[in-house]
């Protein structure tokens, strides 16, 4: 019996200034294989569908269960993580490209430091001095901590980004997954003290102003994050503030 097949078809770059190319490859298939599974056959035997040798596939990951967000990337035209996407649920060949919002390193390797400079203009975090212990932190009524807890599933992924049309090299807008995590920060007990630094950041150029409202992102988020949920509220609170700041400043 001939053996069972897994056809693919990689968008290859080797290096970031070079010129994108597609290539085929067939490997076989094992029982509730993963494309990352696929990704290290083909780095264990980097051979074409042609028989050719070739480079091994660059691709990034880290988790394996999707948490960590690295190993996005375009899976048969989708935005998604490679660890989740079963060869079985897959329709063949099977497309991997890398995501076009961020720039492409190697392969299926892609720069997401654009997300990351977000988190730091929004000032993603919460401040408090390490160096001595503060004892257990504030209490949140269970009501809000489920909310938050659903924010707080972000995983850097980078797929809000390349399903945003906003959302490019030209743009600096810092996208819906930035704005919910000031959500996530400004509502939470401590992170309050800082809410005015990162509402502000929320009204420079390429912030909040900068969401056109297509709602793509929140049916793209793997985690299924409420991203226009989060939207619309820092919309309110960005306007509140405006308002008062006009009035009292
Ligand atoms: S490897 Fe972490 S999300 Fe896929």
């Amino acid at each position: 019996m001939a053996e069972k097949l897994v056809h693919l078809i990689i968008t290859r770059q080797d290096s970031p200034d070079s010129t994108p190319y597609k290539e085929e490859f067939k490997i076989p298939y094992r029982p509730n294989m993963n494309v990352i599974g696929a990704l290290m056959e083909i780095q264990r035997n980097p051979l074409t569908a042609q028989g050719q040798k070739t480079a091994p596939v660059n691709w990034e990951s880290n988790c394996l269960e999707e948490v960590c967000g690295a190993c996005s990337m375009v899976i048969n035209g989708r935005p998604r993580q490679a660890c989740s996407a079963l060869i079985d649920k897959l329709e063949q060949p099977i497309r991997l490209e890398p995501m076009s919002t961020f720039p492409v390193q190697r392969d299926l390797s892609v720069d997401r430091s654009r997300m990351f400079d977000a988190l730091k203009r929004v000032k993603a975090w919460i401040p408090i001095d390490g160096t001595h212990d503060l004892g257990p932190g504030p209490r949140m009524p269970e009501v809000d901590r489920q909310w938050a807890y659903e924010l707080s599933k972000c995983m850097t992924c980078g797929v809000c980004l390349e399903a945003c049309p906003n959302v490019n090299a030209k743009s600096e807008f810092i996208g819906p997954f930035a704005i919910s995590q000031v959500r996530l920060f400004n509502e939470h007990p401590t992170g309050k003290m800082n809410r005015h630094e990162r509402l502000e950041a929320l009204m420079e150029d390429g912030g909040i102003g900068d969401c056109g409202n297509s709602q793509n992102c929140v049916q793209a988020c793997p985690k299924g994050i409420p991203l226009t949920t989060s939207i619309a509220h820092m919309n309110k609170e960005t306007t509140k503030h405006a308002v008062k700041k006009f009035f009292f400043s």
